[in-house]
């Protein structure tokens, strides 16, 4: 085949050029793209008339268009540079707050003040009621080692509660493993190791603040949440000290109708161990759909202090003895005020929490 249009190059490629540098956004050049080097492109085309030619025209040609098509390539990168640095320019413009700006109010609306979200609100209101009693706020690290989160707390690497807590790890291993605190029980630890290095024993104390599981979020579950953990160590503390403590303080911020229960259970960490409920806030005991028709509503977990974890710490458990306990501010939370769905604390809908 003889008869083919010899190929124009140099008009091939300002054709190609002048579609490329026409696009004035990165979209658009994405477009251009498609147009001046893809499949149905006028290069395409021409790279398909290459078998027409004879051997050694047929190499030099498809050099040149192979060239082209560099040059159009590494065009088309220079432009979709300029044209994202353009874009993102043009939104960070228009993210701008003008901090200049006066605002008139307007004296018909009141303004409307912030106030404190209402997981903080508990929070306070849980430690006013412990220092009432007199116990200390004291606080502990997020990241936490590995010894304060599991170890020291009666759970050596192979012990099945470690299941329990699924667990966000930042470090493996060398030198240490480093997680995310599962519970606020790493601060009994702390609290203890301080006491015994300082000489300061007895401690009565709380401890609130964050911790961090990898579940799903529903509507009774947070990845993110928040426990207060109490530590009592002292001479001759009983399980009575630890029942009385637990109806005083649930007494005290749900209200005189809202009594505790104790269940006998399992901790690593408590010898006996018990978790303990509520009355239902919804029904106050009668029986509803939140509670299951028990009247009884789980709040958390509670024990006296294992010998072992005496040990860890440095404190001789035939001198002294104690209670721990700990339970979700969330949830806490979620049953005096009501609230369906957990998941509302974090969504910061301000319809939601201007309600508190
Ligand atoms: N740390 C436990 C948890 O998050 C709760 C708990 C149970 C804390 C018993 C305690 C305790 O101090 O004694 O599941």
């Amino acid at each position: 085949m003889t008869n083919a249009r010899p190929l124009d190059l140099d008009a091939l490629e300002s054709t190609a050029e002048r579609v490329l540098r026409a696009a004035t956004s990165t979209a658009e050049l994405a477009e251009a793209e498609t147009a001046a080097l893809g499949k149905r492109s006028e290069l395409a085309g021409a790279h398909r008339t290459l078998g027409a030619l004879d051997e050694s025209e047929r190499r030099r040609v498809g050099r040149e268009l192979h060239e082209l098509r560099e040059r159009m390539e590494s065009l088309a990168a220079a432009l979709r540079l300029e044209l994202q640095a353009k874009e993102r320019s043009a939104a960070l413009e228009a993210d701008r707050l003008d901090l200049s700006e006066v605002v008139v109010a307007d004296l018909r609306s009141p303004i409307v003040r912030g106030r404190t979200h209402p997981v903080t609100q508990s929070r306070d209101a849980l430690e006013d009621v412990f220092v009432a009693m007199g116990f200390k706020v004291a606080e502990g690290p997020e990241a936490e080692t590995d010894w304060y989160n599991f170890e020291a707390l009666n759970m050596p690497p192979s012990h099945p509660a470690r299941g329990m807590y699924d667990s966000f790890f930042l470090e493996l291993g060398e030198p240490e493993t480093i997680v995310l605190r599962t519970h606020t029980s790493p601060v009994q630890i702390r609290l203890m190791e301080a006491a015994v290095a300082a000489g300061t024993l007895p401690i009565h104390a709380v401890a609130p603040g964050r911790c961090f599981r990898r579940d799903t979020a529903d509507a009774s579950h947070l990845p993110v949440f928040h426990q207060v953990e109490g530590l009592v160590v002292d001479r001759k503390i009983t399980f009575g000290d630890l029942a009385g403590t637990i109806e005083a303080f649930t007494t005290a911020y749900f209200g005189p109708e809202v009594h505790s229960r104790l269940r006998p259970s399992y901790f690593p960490f408590t010898e006996p161990s018990a978790e303990y409920d509520i009355t239902c806030t919804i029904c106050l005991g009668a029986g509803c759909r939140t509670c299951s028709n028990t009247g009884w509503l789980e709040l958390g977990g509670c024990g006296m202090v294992d010998p072992a974890v005496f040990m860890a710490c440095g404190i001789d458990p035939a001198e002294w003895s104690g209670f721990a306990f700990g339970f979700g501010i969330d949830r806490c939370a979620q049953m005096r005020h009501q609230i369906p769905d957990m998941r509302a604390l974090v969504e910061n809908d301000l319809r939601f929490l201007a309600q508190f």
